[in-house]
This record gives C-alpha cells, sequence and structure tokens, in this order.
C-alpha cells in the first residue's frame, strides 16, 4: 500500500526555497523551486550538514559546509567531497498539501 504523507501546507513553501521536516527518524527536506517540488534527504552524506540550509543553484542545493552539491530531482551526488547520493522521494500536490511517499 502506497504510504503517502503530508509535510506541508502549500501556503507554507513559496517559490525558490525550501523548508525542513521530519518524518519518522528521517530528515528531509522540501524544496521548490522553478514551481516544481523536491523531496530529498536533508543530511549530507559527507559529514552531514542541513542541506535546507545550503543554497539552491538551479535544480542543485549545495552543502553549507564544504560546498558538496546535489540533484534536487534524484539526490545524485554531483561529486566530492560527498560521494554517496541522498535518498530521494516521491512529492506531490493534492488539495492544498504536499505530501511524500515513504516507504
Ligand atoms: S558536510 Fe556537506 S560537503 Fe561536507
Amino acid at each position: 500500500m502506497e504510504n503517502w504523507v503530508k509535510v506541508l501546507a502549500n501556503t507554507e513553501l513559496m517559490n525558490n526555497n525550501c523548508a525542513a521536516v521530519s518524518v519518522g527518524d528521517l530528515e528531509i527536506g522540501i524544496f521548490r523551486v522553478n514551481d516544481q517540488l523536491f523531496a530529498v534527504s536533508n543530511t549530507c552524506t559527507h559529514i552531514g550538514a542541513p542541506l535546507t540550509e545550503g543554497y539552491i543553484e538551479g535544480m542543485d542545493v549545495m552543502c553549507p559546509w564544504h560546498g558538496a552539491k546535489f540533484c534536487l530531482k534524484t539526490g545524485a551526488s554531483r561529486g566530492a567531497p560527498a560521494e554517496t547520493d541522498l535518498v530521494s522521494y516521491p512529492v506531490r500536490l493534492i488539495e492544498g498539501d504536499i505530501q511524500i511517499k515513504i516507504d
């Protein structure tokens, strides 16, 4: 069974902005860029910076601590110093709620 979880009201996340949310033990960053929504793990795979405190660059997020970049669409690392990809979550907008799918 699909498990979609509301994480924010649509009005809580402006365009070209992001928000940190917790779902159980998961720390997740919700990003809205060019009116598209993305959800990825909010913990940098280098040594753990919160990525929602970083910088949005195009469709990437740059880590605030050492500058690693990750693709917001897929969670893919763009290279050193973070060698491991982020977990990416499906995200949708339903009746004014931003929801993510947790397996
Ligand atoms: S903690 Fe993100 S690049 Fe080092």
